[in-house]
């Protein structure tokens, strides 16, 4: 049976070996499909850690014993501890800044399949309650943390400090994955040993908050991280607002992690009656490294948090990088046509097709006036559909709703929507006249809904809608907050953020969504349940690519990791590399194009129209296989190379690619991983380029002998001198006879 409680059993011939007080406790075990989390949580005492780690039985939960020494409190509260480091912490109406959280009880339920178990605290003088919660479900190895904070107390309380998990680490050899970045170069994995005193990784942007640090960590417990072996343990705090991790290592025999919503600047005043519910920690144990960790995110996202997981997603064109601002119709439908007779299936217009008064013609103007420019586009939208239908691909539209410039109609109307503090003068985003609306507003939450429901409504043939998010929160005020409320401002923005979402997909449920924020600003697990992917970054060089994808993948899954293939040289890097491979790269995510096809010879129009095609064979092992990560661009071998395998291990898609070029270089032999040792495996390049095939195309070999061994890749492509470059890199597709 999934989570159990143990019953009442006694500590007390531990305890007392331990020197610690007689109690009776009664233990908790939570369990996920291959891990256990056991708390002790006794009738008027702390609720207190015991264990998390591999899947135990109920008499090892019951036979738990906390080490010699500190047993540490489940949820840490602030005030009668000398604990550094607290979950918890508030100021009650009287001024008292402590809390003293003790349990009161225990329940569990059932929610859509889900098991929740709560243990209710409560304060032992003041009136406000605390549920831990726990949600795991017997098929998933993702366990949820939150908690809700009640205040029963006369006159408000203010939360100081409200994390959503916290989790002791048993010191070792552990060491700490995250990732970082800026624009363009988002998600680069930094692996370090934790050593003593208080790491901190945090978001204070308010919209777009991984666009410089993710809410999300691995901790390899037995050294530096390893891909297939070791134990290891990953946490996501789903967030799309300010988060902040912490890991304190003290003087304790533990590392102390908390997660949860940043309350720099953001205390919480709690009403009578009102409770405060934390957003969901994610927590996921492996003994198979961190590919282990990633590939039960990568399941549980598909399965439980992002929209229509279990969809596979179109190959589409959209035309930022091919157009940029200039849309036209002419343009667009040259666009369509292009998209379509490349296989494509999915056409998105982006940025610029909007604006009457002030047209979009750059980033200057426009955004709030969600009317079609008809100069640009004289038969509108309806004439854009029917552009793409005569095409037979569906078509997709860019918005950005919870911005305004200053230059807009809507804030000529209405300059009290925007996010601004008294006595201040606006401080303005991209355009130098961008600002973000106030979501704390109701009235700015419906002008939200009422963007997506008037183009939905009028055109309910939109298949997919582009949202994006370009300005961070710089102007601290709310002018709908009372003053006494200002400090609510990053948290109520997000929450009438996630409310209007709720209500558009409540109507739009079928719409494919995609969150982008300048780039890979809202690649979170708060942010996808509403989303159906993401735009990883703006930068699309290939090369640049495979670092921030590698890291990207760490938590998130291909098939909402849109990777699009684009011009050379890249408009980003300006680095020129060939289509083929450029192609390669795209095709381990959600493959999609950001071009202008007309610059594209007919010999690279071929090659991708053969691509695209060949992706759709392998659609279903790439955005629903399990990933093992085999050879590390972090690493500096001269390759980078993953590989998908479909969940009956009978199909596999091998990608190998050659990230520098230097004479004579010995590249190392990459073996595979996942696949099933007595299957024997026929392997086929995809999107081939060279005169010769490879001399193992067409060859079967068992998955013993792949993964012990591997294939050797020839170093460079079998190409008329002319044509060869310095690129390289392959895509094998291993099919079981
Ligand atoms: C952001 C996005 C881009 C593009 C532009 C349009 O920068 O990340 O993909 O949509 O906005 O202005």
């Amino acid at each position: 049976m999934n989570n159990l409680k143990i019953g009442v059993l006694s500590l007390t011939a531990f305890l007392t070996f331990a020197g610690m007080e007689n109690i009776t406790a009664e233990n908790i075990k939570i369990d996920t499909q291959n891990s256990s989390l056991v708390l002790q949580a006794d009738k008027g005492k702390k609720l207190r850690h015991l264990y998390y780690g591999g899947k135990i039985t109920d008499t090892d939960a019951k036979n738990l014993r906390p080490a010699v020494g500190k047993i540490y409190n489940a949820y840490p509260d602030y005030g009668m501890t000398t604990m550094p480091e607290t979950a918890i912490a508030m100021i009650h109406g009287d001024g008292n800044m402590t809390l003293d959280l003790v349990v009161d009880g225990v329940s569990s339920r059932k929610e859509d399949g889900a098991d929740i178990q709560t243990i209710t605290l409560k304060d032992n003088y003041y009136p406000v309650i605390v549920k831990v919660n726990y949600k795991t479900r017997p098929d998933e190895n993702v366990m949820e943390t939150w908690t809700e904070i009640t205040n029963n107390e006369k006159s408000p309380v203010t939360l100081t400090r409200f994390a959503s998990g916290y989790l002791p680490i048993r010191k070792g050899d552990v060491w700490l994955s995250s990732f970082h970045g800026n624009w363009g170069n988002e998600a680069k994995v930094t692996e370090e040993p934790l050593t003593r005193g208080l790491k901190v990784i945090k978001s204070h942007e308010g919209v777009r908050n991984s666009r410089y640090d993710h809410s999300e960590v691995m901790f390899s417990l037995d050294g530096k991280p390893d891909e297939n072996s070791g134990k290891a343990i990953g946490a996501a705090l789903c967030y799309g607002g300010n988060y902040k991790l912490r890991i304190d290592t003290d003087e304790t025999d533990s590392h102390h992690f908390f997660a949860g919503i940043n309350e720099e600047d953001s205390h919480y005043k709690l009403g009578k009656g009102e409770t405060f519910t934390t957003p969901a920690l994610a927590l996921a144990w492996s003994d198979e490294g961190i590919g282990g960790v990633s590939r039960s995110f990568h399941k549980w996202g598909r399965n439980h948090k992002l929209a229509h997981g279990d969809k596979p997603r179109k190959v589409l064109l959209n035309s930022w990088e091919g157009v940029y601002f200039d849309i036209n119709e002419k343009g667009m439908a040259d666009m369509m046509k292009n998209i379509a007779s490349m296989g494509g299936e999915l056409f998105v217009m982006d940025d610029g097709w909007f604006g009457v008064k002030y047209p979009r013609n750059n980033d200057t103007t426009g955004l709030g006036d969600w009317i079609v420019d008809a100069k640009k586009l004289p038969g509108g939208i309806q004439g854009l559909i029917d552009e793409a239908k005569k095409n037979n691909i569906s078509f997709g539209i860019w918005i950005e709703p919870e911005m305004v410039n200053s230059k807009s109609e809507l804030f000529e109307k209405h300059p009290e929507y925007v996010v601004k503090a008294d006595h201040r003068n606006l401080k303005y985003g991209r355009g130098k006249t961008q600002l973000n609306l106030d979501m704390s507003n109701p009235k700015v939450q419906e002008i939200v809904f009422n963007i997506v429901d008037t183009l939905m409504t009028k055109y309910p043939e939109i298949d997919y809608i582009k949202w994006d998010a370009n300005m961070d929160i710089e102007n601290h005020g709310s002018q709908y907050l009372p003053a006494d409320r200002q400090s609510h401002l990053y948290i109520d923005y997000m929450k009438g953020l996630e409310k209007t979402l709720d209500k558009i997909r409540a109507k739009y449920p079928d719409v494919t969504i995609q969150a982008c924020a300048s780039g890979g600003g809202r690649v979170n697990y708060g942010i996808l349940p509403w989303f159906d992917e993401f735009w990883t970054s703006d930068n699309t060089d290939a090369l640049q690519r495979i670092y921030m994808q590698w890291g990207t993948s760490y938590f998130f899954p291909a098939i909402a990791m849109a990777s699009h293939i684009s011009a050379a040289p890249n408009h980003q890097t300006r680095r020129t590399i060939p289509i083929k491979f450029r192609t390669d790269v795209a095709m381990s995510g959600r493959l999609g194009m950001e071009i202008q096809p007309n610059d594209m010879t007919v010999q690279e129009k071929e090659q991708t129209k053969k691509a695209i095609n060949e992706y759709k064979e392998i659609r279903p092992i790439v955005q629903f296989g399990d990933l093992y990560r085999l050879m590390s661009p972090y690493d500096e071998k001269g390759v980078a190379s993953l590989m998908y395998v479909a969940p009956e291990k009978d199909k596999a898609v091998f990608y190998w690619w050659k990230t520098r070029a230097f004479r004579n270089e010995i590249l190392p032999k990459v073996a595979m991983k996942g696949l099933d040792p007595d299957k024997i495996y026929i392997v086929k390049e995809l999107n081939s380029i060279d005169n010769k095939k490879l001399s193992f195309e067409g060859k079967s070999y068992s998955g013993k002998f792949l993964m012990e061994n591997g294939l050797e890749m020839p170093v460079n492509h079998d190409l008329p001198k002319d044509q060869q470059t310095d690129w390289s890199s392959r895509v094998l597709l291993l099919e079981s006879k």
